[in-house]
């Protein structure tokens, strides 16, 4: 079995790279950073690497040329960040690209395996969301809009896909260690400062997306404090939900 990993380089990609090889499944690792990838490929057995950037055309073409000629099992969109900003704020291009990598990429490659998967009538894809799919998010709003379409996207594709043999699953974690928060630009705020913030390891939510995917489900919210607030929505109205992401994520600015 061969399980091609984006976002391999760090964080929850890496931890589900190094769990899909303990399970003794051939992983292919894709990434930008070089060092990165060149160091999980030693420790996984020399496993191969491609260094792209997906937010660009380019980058997702050379993805699909390198994997074009071999089959796979599993293929996990998990490459994506955020961006702490006001979207006033936001420099030139700077939530496009975001956009580009976390739904663009994200529906081309899941459309081009999908299909692949379906002629073969066997293959498991496992797309990465956030709890942020559920509610909107004042400072960040680019980046929870990503990820309610990856949400929706991946769920009707699930759907869509039903008794060919092809599941997708959507894991939507909340706070988790990794370089996510210095790479999004986040400082303080209540969101991550206050102590009913149960943040989880990269490795548990690794091991829920993991688990979800071989079992064929369509969502997986690791952790009971991210589940419960995956079902805000149906107790909060939505300008109250406004008011208090507005207020854990506070930005400097105010
Ligand atoms: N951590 C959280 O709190 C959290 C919560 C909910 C959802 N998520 C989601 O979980 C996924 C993984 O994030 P993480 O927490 O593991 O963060 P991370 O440690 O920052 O890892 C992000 C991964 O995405 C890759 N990546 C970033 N930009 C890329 C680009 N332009 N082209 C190709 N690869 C790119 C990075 O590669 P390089 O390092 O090589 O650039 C890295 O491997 C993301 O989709 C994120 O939105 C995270």
């Amino acid at each position: 079995m061969r399980a091609i990993i984006t976002g391999a380089s760090a964080g929850i990609g890496q931890e589900m790279a190094r769990q899909c090889h303990a399970k003794g499944l051939e992983v292919w690792l894709t990434g930008q950073n070089r060092d990165a990838l060149t160091r999980l490929s030693k420790e996984l057995s020399d496993a191969p690497w491609l260094s792209v950037d997906l937010s660009q055309k380019e980058g997702q073409i050379a993805l699909l040329t390198w994997v074009a000629d071999i089959e796979i099992d599993l293929w996990v969109n998990n490459a994506g960040y955020g961006a702490w900003t006001d979207v006033i704020d936001a420099k030139e291009d700077q939530l496009e690209k975001m956009i580009r990598l976390n739904v663009e990429a994200l529906v081309h490659l899941s459309r081009v395996m999908a299909k692949k998967m379906v002629q073969r009538g066997q293959g498991r894809i496992l797309n990465v969301a956030s709890t942020a799919a559920f509610l909107p998010g004042p400072h960040m709003a680019a980046y929870y809009a990503s990820k309610a379409f990856v949400l929706s996207f991946s769920e009707s594709l699930h759907w869509e896909l039903r008794g060919s043999g092809v599941t997708v699953t959507t894991l939507c974690p909340g706070p988790t260690r990794s370089q996510f928060f210095t790479r999004a630009g986040m400082g303080k705020m209540p969101l991550l400062d206050g102590p009913w913030m149960p943040i989880m390891s990269s490795g548990a939510v690794a091991r829920a997306g993991i688990r979800a995917t071989f079992s064929g489900k369509r969502r997986m919210v690791p952790g009971i404090f991210n589940y419960l607030s995956s079902l805000a929505p149906i107790f909060i109205p939505r300008f109250a939900q406004l008011g208090i992401l507005n207020w854990l994520q506070g930005t400097k600015n105010q």
